[in-house]
């Protein structure tokens, strides 16, 4: 049997949103579908990695067997997940569009409509990406993704320095049937040097390819 250009590596993946509660039944969240990340996470594995897809509540089913999934539902979850996993990691790909903010208290009753107003009291989220920024070692890959909708090469290079990313990807909200919910994307990779690499609107899967190709060519 041939080896795999990824065997013996071991990748993390997070995709998809995450859900955080405002009471038993309510909760704070966003359009992603986990589409990207999960792609990204058949594709490691496609090319021979030992994959651990951490996921937000996500509609979408893995046809492949060999990913270990792990569900989650909120961002304190997540980060849970990912830094328990995060140790030996070679590859941590993180694609989930985790929730910025949470509500400071979580109404352990539902809560009523008496009054025409409401306040939501929301605190910051934990930045998952930053924490394993900080907790990476020599020779760990750690890849992020922006999406901007201004100065977006300036911010992604911001993001990339600040969370300690070996490269980041870049989606516009700019582009046409790109990005959220979509089934195709069209991004661009920017890594330490500073090095742009743009590519065409094309299927997830296939983005997913060329995310895993600038790895390998990390990798050497
Ligand atoms: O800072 P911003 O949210 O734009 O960064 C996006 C990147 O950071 C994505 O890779 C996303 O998965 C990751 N992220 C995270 N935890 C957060 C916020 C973002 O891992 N709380």
């Amino acid at each position: 049997k041939k080896k795999l250009p990824l065997t013996g590596k071991k990748a993390l993946v997070t995709a998809g949103p995450t859900y955080e509660a405002i009471d038993p039944v309510r909760f704070i969240g966003n359009h992603s579908s986990g589409k990207m990340g999960y792609a990204i996470a058949e594709e490691l594995s496609a090319l021979g990695a030992n994959v651990t897809l951490i996921s937000g509540p996500s509609a979408l089913k893995l046809s492949d067997k060999n990913i270990n999934r792990i569900d989650v539902t909120s961002a304190e979850e997540m980060l849970k997940a990912s830094l328990s996993n995060f140790p030996g990691t070679d590859i941590s790909i993180l694609c989930a569009a985790v929730a910025d903010y949470r509500p400071k208290e979580v109404s352990a009753l539902k809560i009523k409509k008496d009054s025409s107003e409401f306040g939501l009291e929301l605190v910051k989220t934990s930045d998952i990406l930053a924490t394993l920024g900080q907790e990476k070692k020599a020779g760990q890959i750690l890849v992020g993704f922006a999406l901007e909708t201004d100065n977006e090469v300036a911010n992604a290079i911001k993001k990339l320095e600040k969370k300690n990313l070996d490269f980041i990807v870049l989606n516009s909200l700019n582009d046409e049937g790109g990005a959220f919910k979509n089934d195709n994307n069209k991004i661009t990779i920017i890594d330490r040097n500073h090095n742009k690499e743009s590519f065409e609107l094309k299927p997830k899967n296939e983005v997913a390819a060329d995310i895993c190709k600038k790895v390998l060519d990390l990798l050497g």
